[in-house]
This record gives C-alpha cells, structure tokens and sequence, in this order.
C-alpha cells in the first residue's frame, strides 16, 4: 500500500512530539494579558490581542522570535519575578509555572499563529484589579 504519500508529513510528524497548540496560549493571554495589551494601551506597550497583532510581533528580532524562547522578550518578561523591572503581568500576579512552560514550548515549537483572523477577548479581571 502506499497510503504513506497520503499522510501529511509536517514538522508536527517529523519531530514526533506533540506540538503546543494556540489552543493552549490563548486562554493564557486571555486571562492575564489582553486586558492591558489591547486596543486601549499606552503607547510603548505591544498590543497583541488578535492573530493579526501576534503575528506582527513575531520574527526575527521581534518579540516573539519563533524557535527561539531565550531570545523572546515575549517568553522573558513572564519568567522575571516581582522585584525584577518589566515582569508581566506586572507586580503580584505572575503565571503558574506550567502556563510559563506552555509559552516556552509554544515559542520554541515555533510559535504557530492561527492564519484566521481571530480576537483575543479578556477573560476575568484585569491582573492588575485581581
Ligand atoms: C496590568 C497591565 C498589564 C498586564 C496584565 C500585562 N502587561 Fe505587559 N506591559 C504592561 C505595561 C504597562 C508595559 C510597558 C511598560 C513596561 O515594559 O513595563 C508592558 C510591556 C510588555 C512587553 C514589552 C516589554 C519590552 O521590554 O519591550 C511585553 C512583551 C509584555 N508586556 C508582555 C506581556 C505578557 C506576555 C503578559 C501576560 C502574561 C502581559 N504583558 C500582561 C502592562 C501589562
């Protein structure tokens, strides 16, 4: 049988590993990011709230440098602790460390963004009023 040709063979196969899904980012940013990184924002803060906003901040010397955690101001600001400057979410209200290990994983798998067009809605209080 040659059914091997029919299957398709993408990175998510050749590594053999199962690959950390958007899926899974999303309701990280939507509980503890969106509510600041949205459409109303000062204007040195990234807004990434949507498919579209995250690609624009993904790539080479960008803030999400696919395959590249240790390089991704995007993965290092979650990882600071509280007394450390830019820690995000800011100041009392860090990730758990498993949703830290999913953006590492995610960003080191590549950082694959939904090509549709989707919106990152904020689930809950602001980090900040938690
Ligand atoms: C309570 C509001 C708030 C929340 C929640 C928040 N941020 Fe921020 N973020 C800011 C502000 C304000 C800045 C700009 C000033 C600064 O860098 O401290 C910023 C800046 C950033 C930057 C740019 C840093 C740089 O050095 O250029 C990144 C990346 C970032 N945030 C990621 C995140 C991520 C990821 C989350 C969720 C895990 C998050 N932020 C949650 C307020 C927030």
């Amino acid at each position: 049988m040659v059914l091997n040709g029919c299957l398709p063979i993408g990175p998510s196969t050749a590594s053999g590993g199962t690959r950390t899904s958007f899926n899974k980012i999303r309701p990280i940013l939507e509980s503890s990011c969106v509510h600041c990184h949205g459409a109303i924002r000062l204007p040195n803060m990234p807004s990434f709230n949507s498919t579209r906003a995250l690609a624009s901040i993904t790539g080479p010397d960008k803030l999400i440098v696919p395959g590249a955690p240790e390089k991704s101001r995007f993965y290092q600001v979650t990882t600071l602790s509280d007394d450390q400057v830019g820690a995000m979410p800011p100041t009392g209200h860090a990730l758990k460390p498993r949703e830290i290990e999913l953006i590492r994983q995610w960003i080191e798998e590549g950082a694959k963004i939904p090509q549709e067009d989707l919106t990152l809605t904020p689930r809950g209080q602001s980090p900040r009023s938690r």
